[in-house]
């Protein structure tokens, strides 16, 4: 039987025990993932338990994504730039961290916008964590007309500086933002405004092109008020349940070498959020 986990605290709403397991069991895997919640000062200890116990694969997620990092033996170049892990892969006691928020989300965009994503002019509001996997994923792919706008400047400088040699970032205010609103043809919302039903009401929806392109990394509730509101002027539209479902596809990936079966998970999860 081989073991794998998910490291966080908290993490009893983590749907990723259900999605692996239940996968697990349809490809027919003699593997078992657990949930552990885990504070940070006990990181180290469950790091080493996970070696000695011989722990194949984990997810890590909040507050351990950064904290993780000086534990590994080895970072991906994204999990590096991004300067986060949320998968890590134990080989022969060796641990290497991966990021596949960015992968992720990037498969999971690229499935609404087709190719013509590269041409997009993009903004992407928030500069936190998710957001740096969401910049990182667009600009690896090409994109070039990029604009961050964030509560706090300073994020999106620390973010332009680490990515300098992967692509650049304009950084836009709220009110810059929504001066320019018109000109994007996508909209990303990374930030957690709306996962307790509130709006991103620092964005004027009036502005909004149309026919714009709107995404949000949030899947539960399965469409946020910023979508349901701008939906009639949206080409198209997007929850963060693709990027969900990649990422763990991804993680099963690079943990056992195999395929994941993305129509299973994503039917898992939707099943599972009713
Ligand atoms: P995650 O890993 O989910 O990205 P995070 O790193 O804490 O979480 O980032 C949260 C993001 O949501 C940040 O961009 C944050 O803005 P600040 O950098 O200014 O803190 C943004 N955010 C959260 N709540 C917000 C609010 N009420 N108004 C504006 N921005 C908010």
């Amino acid at each position: 039987m081989d073991n794998y986990a998910v490291i966080g605290k908290p993490i009893h709403h983590s749907m990723s025990p259900f999605l692996h397991n239940a996968h697990f069991e349809q490809q027919d895997d003699a593997a078992y993932y657990t949930a552990y919640e885990v504070d940070l000062s006990e990181l180290e200890q469950t790091v080493d338990a996970f070696k000695t116990l011989k722990v194949r694969g984990w997810n890590v997620t909040v507050p351990h994504k950064i904290a993780i990092m000086p534990f590994l033996d080895e970072l991906s170049e994204e999990a590096a730039r991004i300067g986060a892990v949320n998968t890590v892969v134990q080989v022969d006691g060796k641990l290497i961290g991966y990021n596949t928020d960015s992968r992720g989300y990037l498969n999971a965009l690229l499935s609404m916008t087709g190719q013509s994503l590269k041409e997009m002019n993009v903004l992407v509001v928030g500069a936190g964590g998710a957001s740096r996997a969401v910049v990182y994923g667009l600009m690896d792919y090409g994109v070039t007309n990029l604009s961050v706008t964030n509560r706090t400047a300073l994020k999106i400088e620390e973010m332009q500086r680490d990515f300098i040699e992967v692509g650049t970032v304009n950084s836009l205010t709220f009110a810059k933002a929504n001066e320019c609103l018109e000109q994007f043809d996508l909209v990303i919302n990374t930030t957690s405004i709306g996962l307790n039903g509130e709006d991103l009401d620092f964005l004027a929806s009036s502005k909004l092109k149309e026919g714009v392109y709107l995404s949000d990394l949030i899947y539960n509730p399965e469409i946020t008020t910023w979508l349901s509101t701008n939906k009639h002027k949206a080409r198209a539209i997007q929850n963060g349940l693709g990027m969900f479902v990649e990422q763990a596809a991804l993680a099963y990936e690079y943990w056992t070498g195999k395929r994941a079966d993305r129509p299973v998970m994503e039917n898992l999860v939707k099943r599972k959020l009713g």
